[in-house]
C-alpha cells in the first residue's frame, strides 16, 4: 500500500509549508517536492489544502457508566464520528465505580475498544480508590504502557477520591513518571452548594452553575497543584474553564509546579445561558465544571494564542435527550456531559484560526502535537516527519457548512452546536497509512484502530519537599 499526498500545504506545531508525502505501508516515508511514486500508488492531489497531522482528542469518555445511565456511543460510533472530523487518535478515561477493582474495569475497558474502534486509542487510568490491589494494577498497567493517570477531585461518593488518594497515586506517578489528570473542582462545595440551592426550591438546569461556580474550581485546581508541588509529581488539569482556574494553575506554574492545561471546546464557544434555557434545552448544556459566563472565553483564547493553555480537548459525553430528561425535576440529577468528538477541530479551526487569529502552527500544538508530547505518543503522533505513523488530515479550508444532530455521527439525538457555521473540514483522513476518510464519508476498516501503548517519560522534579 503506498500513497502520495500532492502540493498540499504541510503545516506541523513548528513549521509550514508546500510538499509532497509518501507513505508507504503504515508510516511516511519521505517528504519532498516533486516526489514521483511508484507504480499502483494512488495519488491524492492536495492543491489549495492543509496537511495536518492527526488530531488528538486527549479527554473522551465512550464507555461510561455515570449518574445511572450510559454515555450513548460505542467505540464503533465515537472512533466513526472522530475521524470524520479529523481526530485519529483518543484518549478515553477508564473510569470504573470506586466500587469496582480496577482490573475488572480494566478488563471491560479494554475489551469494548478492541477490535471495534477505527482510529488508535489509548487510555488515562482512572483511580478512583486505593488499596494494595490498585496500586499493584496500577503498576502493571504502566508496565503495560498505560503511562498517565485520571483522578476526579468532584463527585463525591461517585468517581471522586479523598486527599489520602490523591497524595498515593501522586507518590505512585513520580516513583514510575505517568502524569496524573485531574478533574479539578472541590466536592464537598458542591454537595453543600447542590443541597442549599435544592432546599429553596431551585431545581432547573440554570442551577447547575451556581452549585459548582468558579471559585469551587479555581480551589479544585489550587489544590491539586499544591498535592503536586508536595510530591513533585507532574500533572494535567482537564477541561479548566475559567479566569479564577486559569490564575491558579498559572501561579502553581509560576512556582515551578509542573502542571499542564487543557480546556475543551464547549467552553471556548459555549456560555451559561445555553444551560439556562428552561427544561431539556438547558440540560443538554449541563457539563462538569459548567458552561460559565462569557467574560471567560476571552481569557481561554488569550491563554491558548500564547500556549499558557496546552490542549483543546472535547470531554466527549454523548447523553440524548431521554436521559437529560432524568433531571427535569432536580438539576443534580442531569447525567453531566456534551457530545463533541466530531466537531472539535472544524470548530477550533473556525472560530479559532478563521475568524479568531490562532496561528495555524497553535491550532496544531492544542488540537494534536502537545497531546501527543505530554502523554507520551511523540512523534509517531502529533508529527508529519519520516517515520511517524502516517496518520494525516488533508483539510479543506473552501468547505462551509453548518453542524447539525441531524448530520452527526455521534450516536445522539441533539448536537450541543447545533447552527454552528463551519469554514473548513478534512477531506481526507488517513490512519496508519489507509483512507479512513473521504469528504465527510467513513471508508475505513471499522476495528482497525490499535491500543497504544506508551513508555513512561514524564521528567519530574528532582527536589521535593516530601
Ligand atoms: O460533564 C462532564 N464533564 N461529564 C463527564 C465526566 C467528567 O467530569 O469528565
Ligand atoms: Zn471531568
Ligand atoms: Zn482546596
Ligand atoms: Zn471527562
Amino acid at each position: 500500500m503506498t500513497l502520495l499526498i500532492k502540493n498540499g500545504e504541510i503545516v506541523t506545531a513548528e513549521k509550514q509549508y508546500t510538499a509532497d508525502v509518501l507513505i508507504e505501508g503504515e508510516t511516511i516515508s519521505l517528504i519532498g517536492e516533486n516526489l514521483s511514486a511508484p507504480e499502483g500508488t494512488e495519488t491524492i492531489d492536495a492543491t489549495g489544502k492543509y496537511i495536518f497531522p492527526g488530531f488528538i482528542d486527549p479527554h473522551v469518555h465512550i464507555h461510561l457508566p455515570f449518574m445511572g445511565t450510559f454515555a450513548k456511543d460505542t467505540h464503533a460510533t465515537a472512533s466513526q464520528a472522530a475521524l470524520i472530523g479529523g481526530t485519529t487518535t483518543f484518549i478515553e478515561m477508564l473510569a470504573p465505580a470506586g466500587s469496582e477493582e480496577l482490573r475488572d474495569g480494566w478488563n471491560i475497558w479494554s475489551q469494548m475498544a478492541a477490535g471495534n474502534s477505527a482510529c488508535d486509542y489509548t487510555f488515562h487510568i482512572g483511580v478512583t480508590r486505593w488499596d494494595e490491589g490498585t496500586e499493584q494494577t496500577l503498576r502493571e498497567l504502566v508496565a503495560d504502557g498505560m503511562t498517565s493517570f485520571k483522578v476526579f477531585l468532584a463527585y463525591k461518593g461517585a468517581f471522586g477520591i479523598e486527599d489520602a488518594t490523591l497524595y498515593h497515586t501522586l507518590k505512585l506517578a513520580r516513583e514510575l513518571g505517568v502524569v496524573v489528570t485531574a478533574h479539578c473542582e472541590n466536592a464537598e462545595l458542591v454537595a453543600q452548594l447542590q443541597a442549599r440551592l435544592l432546599s429553596e426550591g431551585k431545581t432547573g438546569p440554570e442551577w447547575h452553575e451556581p452549585s459548582r461556580p468558579e471559585q469551587v474550581e479555581a480551589d479544585g485546581t489550587a489544590h491539586f497543584a499544591t498535592f503536586l508541588e508536595m510530591t513533585g509529581a507532574t500533572g494535567y488539569v482537564v477541561h479548566l474553564s475559567n479566569a479564577r482556574a486559569l490564575k491558579a494553575a498559572l501561579d502553581a506554574r509560576e512556582r515551578g509546579v509542573n502542571i499542564h492545561i487543557e480546556s475543551v471546546i464547549p467552553h471556548f464557544l459555549l456560555d451559561k445561558t445555553y444551560a439556562e434555557r428552561p427544561g431539556v434545552e438547558g440540560a443538554k448544556h449541563v457539563m462538569s465544571p459548567p458552561l460559565r459566563d462569557k467574560s471567560n472565553q476571552a481569557a481561554l483564547w488569550q491563554a491558548l494564542k500564547n500556549g499558557e493553555i496546552d490542549t483543546v480537548a472535547t470531554d466527549h459525553c454523548p447523553f440524548d435527550v431521554d436521559q437529560k430528561r432524568m433531571g427535569d425535576d432536580n438539576f443534580t440529577l442531569i447525567p453531566n456531559g456534551i457530545p463533541a468528538i466530531e466537531d472539535r477541530v472544524n470548530l477550533l479551526y473556525t472560530y479559532g484560526v478563521s475568524r479568531g487569529g490562532l496561528s495555524l502552527s497553535r491550532f496544531v500544538a492544542a488540537a494534536s502535537t502537545r497531546a501527543a508530547q505530554i502523554f507520551g505518543l511523540y512523534p509517531r503522533k502529533g508529527a508529519i516527519e519520516v517515520g511517524s505513523d502516517a496518520d494525516l488530515v488533508v483539510y479543506d479550508p473552501n468547505y462551509r457548512g453548518t453542524i447539525s444532530a441531524q448530520l452527526s455521527h455521534v450516536n445522539n439525538d441533539y448536537s450541543g452546536f447545533e447552527g454552528f457555521e463551519i469554514d473548513g473540514r478534512p477531506s481526507v483522513v488517513t490512519v496508519r497509512g489507509q483512507v479512513a476518510v473521504r469528504d465527510g464519508q467513513f471508508m475505513g476498516e471499522p476495528g482497525r484502530g490499535q491500543l497504544l501503548r506508551r513508555s513512561p517519560q514524564q521528567v519530574q522534579r528532582a527536589e521535593v519537599p516530601v
